[in-house]
């Protein structure tokens, strides 16, 4: 699995741009940047939250700059609040504009909060989320399950969220004994899915910050907390995992407030297996995270699409958020950026199973069902307004999600082609970062070279496309986007190595550069600054985090990053070093294509661009191991590997021999002698006509070289 931080939005200050714009604000300038404005964020909460207890009010009514009724005597627990079926009902004992429309309690916009739960991956995100389904009795015990919110069994069976994923839950308040209606959005830690943690981000007020108490500020929680400045929320720390033994909330506390510049000495200390802290995070957010903004009478609907899914029967169904105005059933609807227009069959929420409703109202999220069939028409990041009350501008969307890496994906059965393209055109309204375009190869067939945000993001989308599409696809070793001047000046820009144009008409490559950050403890300094140098990194700058743990910051070219990087990385700090990267620029760099042949034929899919120094290192390494790989057959082949007509390494892989003697049970000499001549013969005719079978795992051979060994 590699890491990435906000590679693929480009409202990200380091997002992914070619032209490398980026690459001028260094990361330190940043870094301070964003520990200012925390700072600033909290100097502000802080004299707001004075304010208010002069004045005796809370906070959150200063926000809103609203009064607020008076706490209720009793402050029952959320869903016995609702349960009506149908109907408009008022609640008793709760402030005076609650209502419970269609079985859903609803709450003026100032009792709404909208949030996301951020965090490194595996600090514990879905299980604090299924502890607040449980404790706000959204789900009722008997169908509570570990991490309720990763709905794929790919999510279950890995342990990871891959999807955003999001939950309606009401909570009465200890404090000022109001009902306020949360809106949750689990989100993804592994940073190849950043792009889904963005655009839930653009739907919420807040975002809970959470952070693993035995383990402190990784790579990833500065990268979403960056995702999360960005987007102007409001951040609410919270340290969790405190029943474990290594647990240590001051040394954390402490690191959050030096690496990102957040006072967490308030923090809720919470652990999320124990339910320990929960009321109190619920607490901190109707506190913390500001309600959506007053609505405007008779204003137009604008809602912003974050999520989407193909539904067999029912089309398109979208996930948004009401930014203005609002939506009915009946309505007509308009699909600002695309122009489509629809009406709308069915609205409802997610608790997290969804509830039909009428309305959708500022503030909300929801989803919609209006029959969409065209997969095309309702992309996420678009705005949803009426027809009747058009809206002039659409909300600001999302930047297209650059693709780090490539490969090609084709289906073993070429007549499954059609099928494939279906597919991918549905899972990408799921998965809005996948990118694909047509592909013919000479040895595969037809087939789509696609992009992805890392490797583990292109092993999901081929195992969503085998499991849920029924699919038998072959994917191609991954490749980062080369740059390829041509010696008349034409500039190609390279995604499979096979397509790299002859070194005679070539003027020079590009590269991809990116920033890693590299935070380990102390003693594992030494071995991952020499991972990094034999992975062609440039040193910049090491800083400490504390007193045991650092921050490695390198320029290093991508296509060393995507391999098997983060596997050594893990190994050799035994898993307790973390990273994030981000695209910086292109640099010129002596690369050459090196080709794989196999019993004389180059086989296409295995070419890779690698540096002119690595290349016989990599090139005896991949012929080795192709040589583990590929089944023997019933005669010799060779496996070589090239540069241009130039064999830098070759190996042999014995022929398989039938025992043609068998049968013969003593006998005469020229007998046996006759039977291996034929023997041989039929072996010099397969080799001239047979074609070798090559397994989807030797496709991947040069993701399994260890690179360690492969020196300068
Ligand atoms: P990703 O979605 O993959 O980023 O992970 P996540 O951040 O959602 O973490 P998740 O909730 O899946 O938890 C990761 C692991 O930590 C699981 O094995 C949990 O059981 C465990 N875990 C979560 N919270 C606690 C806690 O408070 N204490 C202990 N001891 N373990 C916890």
């Amino acid at each position: 699995m590699t890491t990435r931080s906000l590679a693929t939005n480009a409202n990200n200050s380091c997002a992914c741009s070619t032209s490398g714009s980026s690459s001028s604000s260094s990361r330190n300038s940043r870094n301070s940047a964003v520990i200012a404005a925390l700072r600033r964020r909290q100097r502000q909460r802080q004299s707001r939250e004075t304010l208010a207890s002069r004045r005796g009010v809370t906070t959150t009514t200063l926000v809103r700059n609203k009064a607020v009724s008076q706490p209720p005597a009793n402050s029952a627990s959320s869903s016995d609040s609702e349960g009506g079926t149908g109907g408009e009902k008022k609640k008793k004992g709760q402030g005076k504009s609650s209502s419970v429309v269609d079985g859903v309690l609803v709450v003026p916009p100032e009792r709404i909060r909208n949030f996301s739960i951020i965090a490194h991956i595996d600090h514990g995100k879905s299980t604090i989320a299924d502890r607040l389904l449980e404790i706000t009795d959204t789900v009722a015990q008997r169908d509570m399950q570990a991490q309720l919110l990763d709905g794929m069994d790919l999510e279950r069976e890995r342990g990871i969220t891959i999807k955003l994923n999001s939950a309606r839950m009401n909570y009465t308040s200890k404090k000022d004994g109001e009902t306020y209606v949360l809106n949750l959005i689990d989100t993804p830690g592994h940073v190849d899915f950043s792009y889904e943690v963005s655009r839930s981000l653009a739907a919420c007020e807040g975002a809970l910050l959470v952070v693993d108490a035995s383990q402190g500020v990784e790579a990833q929680t500065l990268a979403n907390v960056y995702l999360a400045l960005e987007n102007d929320l409001e951040i609410v720390p919270v340290l969790n995992k405190i029943d474990l033994p290594a647990a240590d909330c001051d040394r954390v506390a402490q690191e959050i407030e030096d690496v990102l510049g957040l006072d967490a000495t308030e923090a809720v200390q919470c652990s999320a297996k124990a339910g320990i802290g929960m009321e109190d995070i619920l607490e901190d957010i109707v506190r913390l995270v500001p309600p959506p903004r007053v609505p405007v009478e008779g204003e137009p609907l604008r809602a912003l699409i974050f999520d989407s899914y193909f539904d067999t029967y029912r089309g398109v169904v979208v996930v948004f958020r009401v930014f203005d105005g609002e939506v009915n059933v009946g309505d007509k609807i308009e699909l600002m950026n695309t122009g489509a227009k629809y009406d709308v069959l069915e609205l409802g929420v997610m608790k997290p199973n969804k509830i039909p409703v009428q309305t959708l109202r500022p503030g909300d999220v929801g989803y919609c069902v209006a029959g969409i069939k065209s997969v095309k028409d309702a992309r996420v990041g678009d705005t949803i307004t009426l027809t009747k009350n058009r809206a002039e501008k659409p909300l600001s969307g999302y930047s297209e999600a650059v693709p780090m890496v490539y490969c090609g994906l084709f289906p073993t059965d070429t007549d499954r082609y059609n099928d494939l393209r279906d597919a991918l055109e549905k899972l990408q309204l799921n998965d809005a970062s996948l990118n694909y375009e047509p592909e013919v190869s000479s040895a595969m067939g037809f087939g789509f070279r696609c992009g992805f945000l890392g490797l583990l993001h292109m092993e999901v989308v081929q195992e969503r496309l085998e499991r849920e599409y029924n699919l038998d696809l072959i994917t191609t070793a991954p490749s980062v986007v080369y740059h390829v001047y041509m010696a008349n000046g034409e500039m190609l820009t390279v995604a499979n190595p096979a397509d790299l144009p002859d070194a005679a008409g070539r003027d020079r490559i590009e590269e991809p550069f990116v920033k890693l950050e590299l935070f380990t403890p102390k003693e594992y300094v030494g071995s991952l600054m020499e991972l990094a140098t034999q992975r062609r990194g440039e040193y910049i700058d090491m800083t400490f985090l504390s007193q045991d743990r650092t921050c490695l910051r390198y320029e290093i070219p991508l296509g060393e990053v995507v391999t098997d990087f983060f596997d050594q990385l893990k190994g050799r700090s035994k898993g307790y070093a973390s990273m994030e990267y981000s695209f910086h620029e292109y640099r010129e760099n002596d690369l050459v294509r090196l080709d794989v042949m196999i019993n004389g034929e180059v086989a296409e899919p295995l070419a890779t661009i690698t540096h002119r120094s690595k290349a016989y290192g990599i090139g005896r390494g991949l012929v080795d191991k192709l040589k583990e790989l590929i089944p023997r057959q019933q005669f010799k082949i060779p496996i070589q590997a090239a540069i241009g007509n130039k064999v830098i390494a070759s190996t042999q892989l014995s022929a398989m021999r039938k025992d043609v003697l068998a049968k013969c049970y003593g006998g005469d000499i020229s007998r046996k002698k006759k039977l291996l001549k034929k023997q041989a013969a039929g072996k010099k005719r397969m080799k001239a006509f047979g074609k070798v079978e090559i397994s989807q795992e030797a496709f991947m051979a040069v993701l399994q070289i260890d690179q360690s060994n492969v020196g300068e």
